[in-house]
């Protein structure tokens, strides 16, 4: 059956179904085709059509490939940032998303709470984009997937390990996508964050790894966890919105899971390393200098500043996440085409 999109909300990526997502995923790499055929310049399929794209916490990746992409598609953009709107302060999220509603045909969002993105879909009438929550960061998974798929081909029974904070985010992301695409999914990091997964998300994944094969495995050994990796892949070990004092306890939970060239030598010859970003693999960030100087000498594995990725991994030839970031614009145009479009 033919996929049809309009009208829909990208909020969790369980609500769609598996035709749908890897739709989206191919739509990307031909939208990317497309680009650099320089064909976008000529046909802006959106014109006439504008969105709003809401930002709570920080944004370089996310908030850029809305523009770029709205600016491809002929659509208007407005930006509305952390600060500067009543957003949330002197106006609920239900009566923001009424307003909005009716001056945008799309609004993206990234905030903390996944409720505030069902506000926005059930209050605005129109397709609302999760540009990040606290539980998910489903366009990032789009341009992930497209991104190992354009590298290794079917994805089908291919093995990726998620290694580090695997609770987070962009952990239970992972975990969504390779459910979708039938891959093999390792979940790599202490034992204890297991039992903080959500619940929900693994049995949903469950019943997807049924249809689409697949599986999810846990490991506590990144050595055992890389054996036969085709794709290895971490986020920070503090996300946006936490708590600056949280650095201490994950670096001490976490000191045993950065990806180094152990762990890259461990996996198959051919394995890609891949972080959403931004990351931290030096100390050339204010965030990275602070820990190198706080925790370096107690830590030894953050000696330089660099957390869940040696400075290496991240400057060699299995680096492929500067792909996956240029992948965040496609695949976001792919989402905005297909909810938006005529
Ligand atoms: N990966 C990602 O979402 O990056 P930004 O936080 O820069 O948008
Ligand atoms: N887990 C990270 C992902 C950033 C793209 C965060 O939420 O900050």
């Amino acid at each position: 059956m033919p996929v049809n999109l309009k009208g829909r909300s990208l909020d969790s990526l369980l609500n769609f179904t598996t035709d749908e997502v890897n739709y989206l995923i191919d739509l990307s790499i031909d939208l990317k085709k497309s680009k650099y055929q320089g064909l976008h310049t000529n046909n802006r399929p959106l014109v006439g059509k504008n969105i709003a794209i809401m930002f709570q916490k920080d944004s370089t990746r996310t908030r850029c490939s809305f523009e770029v992409a709205a600016f491809d598609l002929g659509a208007g953009v407005t930006y509305i940032g952390p600060a500067g709107s009543n957003f949330g302060k002197k106006e609920s999220i239900e009566d923001t998303a009424k307003v909005l509603g009716r001056f945008y045909d799309g609004i993206e969002f990234r905030g903390f709470a996944q409720s505030d993105v069902d506000a926005l879909v059930k209050y605005s009438g129109v397709p609302v984009w999760n540009g990040l929550t606290d539980d998910e960061h489903p366009t990032q998974i789009i341009a992930d997937f497209m991104t190992m798929k354009e590298k290794l081909g079917n994805l089908k029974g291919k093995k990726l390990v998620f290694i580090g904070d695997y609770k987070n985010n962009i952990g239970h992301s992972c975990l969504i996508g390779a459910a979708f695409t039938g891959m093999h999914v390792t979940l790599c990091g202490p034992d204890s964050y297991k039992s903080q997964m959500r619940q929900e998300v693994i049995s949903e994944c469950e019943k997807l790894f049924r249809l689409n094969g697949g599986s999810l495995t846990f490991s506590n050994n990144k050595i055992l966890a890389a054996q036969n990796a085709d794709v290895i892949y971490t986020d920070v070990w503090v996300s946006l919105g936490e708590d600056y004092s949280l650095f201490e306890p994950r670096i001490n939970e976490l000191q045993n899971y950065q990806v180094d060239m152990a762990m890259i030598r461990a996996a198959r010859p051919d394995v890609i390393f891949l972080h959403c970003l931004p990351a931290f693999h030096d100390d050339h960030t204010i965030f990275g200098k602070d820990i190198k100087e706080k925790f370096g000498s107690k830590f030894p594995v953050v000696a330089t500043g660099a957390m869940e990725v040696t400075d290496e991994v991240f400057q060699s030839k299995y680096n492929k996440a500067f792909d996956q970031a240029e992948n965040r614009m496609h695949s976001i145009k792919a989402i905005i085409l297909a909810t938006i479009g005529y």
